[in-house]
């Protein structure tokens, strides 16, 4: 099967009813969504906590599409076994977590996950020219990480270069925080296919009003496309 570079809407559950994680998730892949992204934070790498590999296998029976899972935290190498235990398809680690991101990506293909590297806005493109046959996901920061519904910031010159660096390899790039509508075009034109979005997914839906959560999806999809309604 050819690598999809088509553009996929990823609602990452970090903006879902924190008491109703099951429901959240068979409601926003039910509306489109096309992966989900779940946000782990330690209160150390971030100054926010989310939830760890428990929680994390316990979504994993809802998630029919691809669970893509972000570990905003450090150390990352002695909870890889988990995670993979846990059923994450994608396993994406910062490269700012700790000074062997060389091995903990071969660690994560080791585990038999597809391995992901996030940048934060500080870290540049060139952070990842040694790691880009090592890895299947870039994950570029358009905040600061730790909470959802932060303020976009522009990283579209470091999105471009990411997409020459890359070339033809089946590598994704993935753009994490602020996007919506009105950021979704930037980033797409830039290089981008994998967009996450926490509040412009869920602001305005509930379980039991779902199809909101299925215009939203809609709209950020359509922007990225170029698809003005
Ligand atoms: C930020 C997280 C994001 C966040 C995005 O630390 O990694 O995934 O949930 O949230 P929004 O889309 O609200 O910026
Ligand atoms: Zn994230």
């Amino acid at each position: 099967m050819s690598f999809d570079r088509s553009i996929k809407i990823a609602p990452s559950i970090l903006s879902a009813d924190f008491a109703n994680f099951g429901q959240e998730i068979q409601a926003i892949e039910a509306q489109g969504a096309d992966w989900v992204h779940i946000d782990v934070m330690d209160g150390h790498f971030v100054p926010n906590l989310t939830f760890g590999p428990m929680a994390v296998k316990a979504f994993r029976p809802h998630v029919k599409t691809v669970m893509d899972v972000h570990l905003m935290i450090a150390p990352v190498d002695p909870y890889i076994d988990a995670y993979a235990d846990a059923g994450a398809d994608v396993l994406t680690a910062h490269i700012e977590a700790g000074p062997h991101i060389h091995r903990t990506l071969q660690a994560i293909r080791a585990a038999g996950m597809k391995a992901g590297v996030a940048l934060n806005p500080g870290t540049p493109a060139e952070a990842v020219a040694h790691l880009l046959d090592l890895t299947d996901l870039i994950c570029v920061m358009t905040v600061n990480p730790g909470f959802g519904g932060q303020k976009f910031i522009d990283m579209t010159s470091k999105i471009r270069s990411l997409h020459s660096m890359i070339g033809d390899r089946p590598v994704h790039i993935e753009i994490d925080g602020g996007v919506d509508p009105s950021t979704a075009p930037l980033v797409a034109e830039a290089g981008a296919d994998v967009l996450v979005a926490g509040s412009a997914v869920f602001k305005g839906g509930s379980v039991n009003d779902p199809d909101v959560y299925g215009a939203n999806i809609r709209n950020i999809r359509d922007a990225a496309n170029g698809v003005w309604a």
